[in-house]
C-alpha cells in the first residue's frame, strides 16, 4: 500500500495550513447540534449521457417551487430541478445543448473547468441569453481530455451570484481513464452536490443583507443534492467513492466524516496520482474532489460533518466562525449558523469482502520551466459600495487585462493583501499550484480554483493550450466577482 499519507491532522486543499483549527475540530464535532437523525436516502440527479460519440441535451432554466428537504422553495431551477441534471460525456465527444432562457433577466452557461473553445459557441461567458430566447451550444470534448467532475452554471455578469444562489447548477461529468481503474470501478459512486439556501417563510430567498457584499450571500440551509442531511449506505467492507462539489455562491465548506478518513483520487482537474490520506478537507466555492472512504468501521453510522469556516481568516486565523462579519453576512433564520452541521449521513449495510484502494492513480504531467510571470493582487475598496479588485481594478468588459502566447506556460503568483479569502479561478486551462506561501505544495494536482488566504501568495503554473480567444479569470466567491473582481484574458495565436 502506498498511500501518501501527507499532512497528519490536516490537508488543506484550498488553503493555508494551520493547526489551531485542528484543535477547533474535534471540539466542534462532539458539540455538532440538530439534524442527527439523518433523512431520505441521498438522491442523485437524472443523467443524461451520451451516445454514439453525440450529447445532445435540451436545457431550460426557469423559475420554478420545488421541494428542498420537506420544505416549498421558490427557486430558479434547470429542467425544474435543483440541483440540475448531470451530463456525462467521454473524450471526442461532441455536446450540441440547446439552451433556453425562461427567467426574467439574461442568463447564459458556463463549462466550468472543461478544456473547449472559450468562443463561438463554447465556453463563451461574453455571451447574453435574453429571456426568452433560446441558444444552441455546440464543442467538442477534446481527445486527449482527462476524466473528472465538471459543472456547468450562469456565468452573465453582474447576476452569477444571485443566479447560482437561486439554485441553477450541475454536474458535467467527464468518463475516462481515471473511472477505469479497477479498484475505482468497484466502488460505489455517489455525488454530493454541496450548497447553501436561505428561504424565508414564504419559501422565497431574502435578500441579501448589507453585510453580504463583504462576505458574498451564505446562506443558513446546508443541502447535499437539494436535501438535508440525507442518508447514503454502504457494506461494510465496501469502499465509497464521494464526487464532491462546492457549488455554493460564497460558502466555504470545512468537511470531515466521522472515525473515517478520506483517501484524496482526485482534484478540480482529474486524478492524482496516488491517493492521499486526509482527516478534513476544506472545499471553496466552485472546487471539487472526488475522495474514496473505506468501510472499515464498525457498523453504525458516521456524520459527514461540516465545521463553520470564516473565510476573512481562512486556516491562518484558525478558520473558525464566530459572529461579526460572518452572522452578519449569513441569510435566513436558522438557530445553527454557527455550529458544526451534518451534511449527509454514512450507515453500513450488509457486508462484502473488503476492498481495496488503488496503489496507483494517474500520472501528473510535469509542466516545463515558465516563460513569463505575473502578479496578481486581490484586494478590495470602497467604490459604489464595496468593491473588489485584481491589480488595482475592477471588471470592465471593454478591457484586456492579460495577454498570453498559445502554447506557451506561465507562473502566476496570486496575492491576497485583503482580509477576506479568494478563490482564484480560471476558465478553460486548468493549472497546478506550485507553492503557498513559498512553500512547495505535497502533491502535484489539477486545479481550477484554488483559494488564497488573507495574506497569503500562491504560486501557479499554468499551460495554455489548444485555444485561442478572450476568456475570464475571477474569484470564485461570485458576489466578489460580480463586484469587480475578474479580468480578461486573451490568450493569443502565435
Ligand atoms: Cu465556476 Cu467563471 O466560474
Ligand atoms: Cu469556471
Ligand atoms: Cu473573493
Amino acid at each position: 500500500m502506498t498511500v501518501i499519507k501527507a499532512m497528519r491532522r490536516r490537508e488543506f486543499l484550498g488553503l493555508g495550513l494551520g493547526t489551531t483549527g485542528a484543535i477547533l475540530l474535534s471540539q466542534c464535532s462532539r458539540g455538532a447540534s440538530q439534524s442527527s437523525v439523518p433523512g431520505s436516502a441521498l438522491a442523485q440527479a437524472p443523467v443524461h449521457s451520451s451516445e454514439g460519440g453525440l450529447l445532445s441535451f435540451d436545457l431550460v432554466a426557469e423559475a420554478q417551487q420545488v421541494k428542498l428537504g420537506n420544505r416549498n422553495a421558490n427557486l430558479l431551477t434547470y429542467n425544474g430541478q435543483v440541483p440540475g441534471p448531470r451530463l456525462e460525456a467521454k473524450p471526442g465527444d461532441t455536446v450540441q445543448l440547446r439552451f433556453t432562457n425562461r427567467l426574467n433577466q439574461s442568463t447564459n452557461l458556463h463549462y466550468h473547468g472543461l478544456h473547449i473553445p472559450p468562443t463561438g459557441t463554447g465556453d463563451n461567458v461574453f455571451l447574453e441569453i435574453p429571456p426568452g430566447e433560446t441558444y444552441s451550444y455546440e464543442f467538442q470534448i477534446p481527445a486527449n481530455h482527462p476524466a473528472g467532475t465538471f459543472w456547468y452554471h450562469p456565468h452573465y455578469h453582474g447576476l452569477v451570484a444571485e443566479q447560482l444562489f437561486g439554485g441553477l447548477a450541475g454536474l458535467f461529468v467527464v468518463r475516462g481513464e481515471l473511472d477505469e481503474i479497477p479498484e475505482v470501478q468497484a466502488a460505489q459512486e455517489e455525488f454530493l452536490i454541496l450548497k447553501d439556501f436561505a428561504l424565508d417563510r414564504s419559501g422565497n430567498i431574502p435578500n441579501p443583507g448589507h453585510m453580504a457584499q463583504m462576505t458574498g450571500r451564505i446562506g443558513d440551509l446546508l443541502t447535499a443534492n437539494g436535501q438535508f442531511n440525507p442518508s447514503l449506505e454502504i457494506p461494510q467492507g465496501g469502499l465509497l467513492r464521494l464526487r464532491l462539489l462546492n457549488a455554493s455562491s460564497s460558502r466555504f465548506f470545512w468537511l470531515s466524516l466521522e472515525d473515517h478518513p478520506f483517501y484524496l483520487i482526485a482534484t478540480d482537474g482529474g486524478a492524482i496520482a496516488s491517493p492521499v490520506e486526509l482527516n478534513d478537507l476544506v472545499l471553496a466555492p466552485g472546487e471539487r474532489v472526488e475522495v474514496l472512504v473505506k468501510g472499515d468501521r464498525e457498523p453504525g453510522q458516521y456524520r459527514l460533518l461540516n465545521q463553520p469556516f470564516n473565510p476573512a481568516q481562512g486556516m491562518m486565523g484558525g478558520g473558525r466562525m464566530g459572529g461579526g462579519m460572518m452572522g452578519g453576512g449569513m441569510m435566513g433564520s436558522s438557530p445553527n449558523r454557527n455550529s458544526t452541521e451534518t451534511v449527509a449521513t454514512l450507515t453500513y449495510n450488509g457486508t462484502t469482502d473488503a476492498l481495496p484502494l488503488p496503489n496507483q492513480l494517474l500520472t501528473v504531467e510535469s509542466l516545463p520551466e515558465p516563460q513569463a510571470t505575473r502578479q496578481f493582487t486581490f484586494n478590495h475598496g470602497m467604490g459604489m459600495g464595496m468593491v473588489f479588485l485584481i491589480n488595482g481594478k475592477a471588471f470592465d468588459h471593454n478591457r484586456i487585462d492579460t495577454q498570453v502566447l498559445l502554447n506557451t506556460v506561465e507562473d502566476w503568483e496570486i496575492i491576497n493583501t485583503g482580509t477576506m479569502a479568494h478563490p482564484f479561478h480560471v476558465h478553460i486551462n486548468k493549472f497546478q499550484v506550485i507553492s503557498r506561501n513559498g512553500q512547495p505544495t505535497p502533491y502535484a494536482a489539477w486545479k481550477d480554483v484554488a483559494s488564497v488566504s488573507p495574506g497569503e501568495t500562491i504560486r501557479i503554473r499554468i499551460p495554455f493550450r489548444d485555444y485561442a480567444g478572450k476568456t475570464v479569470y475571477h474569484c470564485h466567491v461570485l458576489d466578489h466577482e460580480d463586484r469587480g473582481m475578474m479580468g480578461i484574458l486573451d490568450i493569443q495565436q502565435t
